[in-house]
C-alpha cells in the first residue's frame, strides 16, 4: 500500500523521501549496535502513514513540504517505531514489516531498550520544534500507554465490550494519528479552529485505521500482512468483528468455547472460519465507515482544497481494501 497513492497526492512521495533520509540520520548514533537495531525497522519499510498525515495536514494549511513539517513527520514516525518495538515484545510477534521483529532478532531486552531509544529520539526532535509540539507528543505517549493497558486488561475476555474496544484503540492508535495531524497544523501556523479540526480528524481516522488493521488480521494472509495473521486471536485480543461474532446466535456459543484462553494454530483457524462465516466483519466495516464519516466532517474548518478532499475520503478508501 502506497500512502501517497492512497491519498491521491503524488507530490507527497518526494517529501516522504526527505522524511526517510532524516529518519536514518536521527537514529545514527555512536554506538554502532544501537544504531543497527534502531534502523532495522526503518530499513524494512512500512507505510509511513503518520509522516504522510503530518505532511498532508501541513499542506492542507498552506505549508507543503517545509522543513518543520518534515521534522514533525520524523518525530511521529519515531514514536510509532518505538511503540512497534514494544508492541512486538508484548504480542510476542516474530515478524514485522515483512522482516524478523527486533525481539525475534535480538531478544526482548534489546528490543525494549531500542524502543526507548526511538521514543527518546522522537522527543528530542519534537523539542526542537517547540513547546507545543513537544507537549502534544508527550501527551500522546501517555494516551498510547493507557490504550495498551486497557487492551491488556481485557485480554482473553470473551466479555469484552465494544465500548472497551473503542476506548483502547482511541489510545493505542488514534492518539498518534491525531498528534500527527495536529502537529502538521501547528507547525503550519494554522488557526486554533483548524488545528482542532485536524486533531478531531486524526482521532476519528486513527480509530478507522485500527478497525481496518484488526479486520485485516482476520481476513488476510501473513504474506499479505508482512506480520502474523490471526495473531490477535492467539494473543487474546478480541477485536470488533470477533466481539460481533461472539454475540452471533449461530456461531457465538461455539466461538465462546474456543476462545477465552490459549489456542493452537488449529484453534485459531477454526475461530477465523467461524468469524468469517457471519456478518461480523461487515458490521465492523460499518462501524469503521461511521468513524470515517466523522473524520471527514471534522475537516470542515479547513479550506476546501484537493488535500482536504483526499483526507476526507481516506478512511473509506482504506476500508474498501478489506471489503
Ligand atoms: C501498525 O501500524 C500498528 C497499528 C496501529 C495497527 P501501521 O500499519 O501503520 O504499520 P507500518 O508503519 O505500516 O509498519
Ligand atoms: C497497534 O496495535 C499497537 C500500537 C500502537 C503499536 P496492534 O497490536 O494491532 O498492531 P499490529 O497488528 O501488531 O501492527
Ligand atoms: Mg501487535
Ligand atoms: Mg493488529
Amino acid at each position: 500500500m502506497n500512502v501517497a497513492e492512497l491519498l491521491g497526492l503524488p507530490d507527497l512521495d518526494g517529501d516522504l523521501d526527505r522524511v526517510d533520509v532524516a529518519l536514518r540520520a536521527a537514529v545514527a548514533t555512536e554506538d554502532a549496535f544501537l544504531g543497527e537495531v534502531g534502523v532495522h525497522l526503518i530499513r524494512a519499510g512500512g507505510k509511513r502513514f503518520r509522516p504522510a498525515l503530518v505532511l498532508a495536514a501541513g499542506a492542507a494549511c498552506g505549508s507543503a513540504g517545509t522543513d518543520e513539517v518534515v521534522q514533525g513527520g520524523v518525530a511521529c514516525e519515531l514514536m510509532h517505531l518505538g511503540s512497534l518495538y514494544h508492541d512486538d515484545v508484548m504480542d510476542d510477534a516474530d515478524t514485522r514489516r515483512g522482516v524478523p521483529s527486533a525481539n525475534a532478532k535480538w531478544g526482548n531486552l534489546v528490543a525494549i531498550v531500542a524502543g526507548d531509544f526511538l521514543l527518546g529520539k522522537a522527543s528530542e526532535i519534537a523539542t526542537d520544534l517547540g513547546g507545543d509540539v513537544s507537549r502534544v507528543l508527550a501527551r500522546t505517549l501517555v494516551r498510547m500507554c493507557e490504550g495498551q493497558v486497557l487492551e491488556l486488561q481485557t485480554a482473553f475476555s470473551v466479555q469484552r465490550t465494544e465500548d472497551q474496544y473503542l476506548r483502547s484503540i482511541a489510545g493505542k492508535t488514534a492518539a498518534l494519528m491525531s498528534a500527527a495531524c495536529r502537529i502538521g497544523g501547528l507547525v503550519a501556523g494554522a488557526t486554533a479552529e483548524q488545528v482542532a479540526g485536524l486533531t478531531a480528524f486524526g482521532d476519528a481516522f486513527g480509530s478507522t485505521f485500527q478497525v481496518y488493521d484488526d479486520i485485516a488480521d482476520l481476513v488476510r494472509t501473513e504474506e499479505q500482512l508482512g506480520k502474523p495473521a490471526g495473531h490477535d486471536l492467539v494473543e487474546g485480543v478480541y477485536t470488533l468483528a470477533v466481539l460481533h461474532a461472539l454475540a452471533d446466535g449461530e456461531v457465538g456459543p461455539e466461538l465462546h468455547d474456543l476462545l477465552g484462553g490459549p489456542i493452537d494454530s488449529a484453534g485459531r483457524d477454526k475461530a477465523l472460519g467461524l468469524v468469517r462465516s457471519t456478518d461480523a466483519v461487515a458490521k465492523a466495516i460499518a462501524c469503521g465507515r461511521r468513524l470515517a464519516d466523522e473524520a471527514a466532517a471534522s475537516l470542515e474548518p479547513l479550506p476546501n482544497t484537493p488535500v482536504r478532499q483526499a483526507l476526507a475520503t481516506l478512511g473509506h478508501r482504506l476500508l474498501g481494501a478489506v471489503e
